[in-house]
């Protein structure tokens, strides 16, 4: 098992990564928190494969253990459900001492940590990442929130969580789609890390992508470059803002298209390939560089072309972005692999035609 601390003003914390470490968890737990009850929160397709395990080694440890299971999807990211989970934690009489463990993707942990966040302004936060995108990604850094209207994460704030366990063992049992939707988040990781994460990334374009191929160098090397920029910025007041990389237009996507026809990584993607594209036009990236982007993404077999959305409505929603200001939305363009360029203006024309060009691919 390999463990990494982040260091944040806020809260200094572990993450553990392994295969097959899911049984630690009560123990880690136990450690991190202190005895007292534990509320799991998963969707209907974790429960059935993971919350067994988690909930035993949970009491082993002498923790009292229970569950709230929901259905699965990102429309689960609302007030609506967060109220909801403030009754039943209110029900089952939890208090500040007290621990919400998400296990699950990003849905379930940016749900789960805004009400850990929100309730009675704070009770224990666990994450158990059980997707790809939440090891690497959505576990990592306290960004929780919920979506608001076509506002993707639009009601949120920064929570760390007390501890993170990512078991590799639970990406065997992923849809290879959504496998490739964390290969997305390892792949912005990589190109704005550069060196061994872009390297260990471009690793996995030459077999066919499955979990055996995910090993812990690679996930625990992309955590590493994430807690990395949240520890020298926790609350986006400047240099975390990278991390935003290939999201302005990604998000914008997802809202365009009424966050179904592409999941969050697959936007991600074509959000990365209209970052590549104006950091060629606006940051001086070589073209080799930009080929070897849009090369990276498309060999990972994410979605390469902008369909169900008109470039207008695309463009729209990129300026309802939650990081725009008077001058329009700033955004995080590459000089060259590592070498991230903040606050870049885009002239809407070239916006739209980058846009365009993502129909056309
Ligand atoms: P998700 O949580 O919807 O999970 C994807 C699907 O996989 C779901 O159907 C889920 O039930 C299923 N699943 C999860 N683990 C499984 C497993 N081990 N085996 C089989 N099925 C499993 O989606 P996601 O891609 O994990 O997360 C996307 C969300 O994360 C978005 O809402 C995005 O905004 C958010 N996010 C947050 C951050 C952050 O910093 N907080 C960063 C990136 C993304
Ligand atoms: N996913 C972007 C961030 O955590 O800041």
């Amino acid at each position: 098992m390999r463990r990494l601390t982040v260091r944040t003003a806020s809260r200094t914390y572990p993450i553990a990564v392994g295969r097959d470490v899911l049984g630690e968890l009560g123990g880690l737990v136990m450690k991190t928190r202190g005895a007292g009850q534990a509320v799991v929160v998963c969707d209907e397709n974790v429960a059935p494969l993971y919350l067994e395990r988690v909930r035993r080694s949970l009491a082993d440890a002498g923790l009292a253990a229970s569950q709230v299971i929901l259905p699965a999807g990102e429309q689960e990211k609302s007030l609506a459900r967060a109220e909801e989970l403030y009754g039943v934690l209110y029900d089952r009489g939890l208090r500040r001492g007290d621990t919400l463990v998400a296990l699950g993707g990003g849905v379930v942990g940016d749900l789960t940590g805004f009400v850990a966040a929100t309730y009675q302004r704070g009770i224990g936060f666990v994450q158990v990442p059980t997707t790809l995108l939440a090891q690497v990604d959505a576990s990592v850094g306290g960004k929780v929130a919920v979506d608001f209207r076509a506002g993707k994460n639009y009601v949120g704030t920064f929570y760390q969580p007390s501890l993170v366990l990512a078991d590799l063992r639970t990406l065997d049992t992923l849809p290879p789609r959504e496998l490739r939707c964390g290969a997305a988040e390892v792949a912005k990781h990589g190109l704005l890390a550069g060196s061994a994460v872009l390297r260990r990334v471009r690793q996995l374009v030459r077999a066919p992508l499955s979990a055996a191929a995910v090993t812990q160098e690679l996930v625990a090397g992309s955590i590493q470059y994430k807690a990395g920029v949240v520890e020298r910025d926790e609350r986006e007041s400047g240099l975390r803002a990278v991390l935003n990389f290939g999201h302005t237009v990604g998000h914008a996507i997802e809202a365009a298209t009424a966050f179904r026809r592409f999941s969050h990584g697959e936007a991600v993607a074509l959000g990365l390939h209209a970052a590549l594209r104006l950091s060629r036009e606006l940051a001086g990236l070589p073209e080799a560089d930009e080929r070897m982007g849009h090369e990276l993404l498309d060999g990972l077999g994410l979605p390469g072309r902008l369909t169900k959305a008109r470039a207008r409505d695309v463009c729209d929603l990129i300026g309802r972005d939650k990081k725009a200001g008077q001058d329009g939305v700033p955004y995080v363009l590459l000089r060259r692999p590592g070498f991230p360029v903040l606050g870049v203006r885009v002239p809407p024309e070239l916006e739209l035609e980058v846009v365009e060009w993502l129909r056309e691919r």
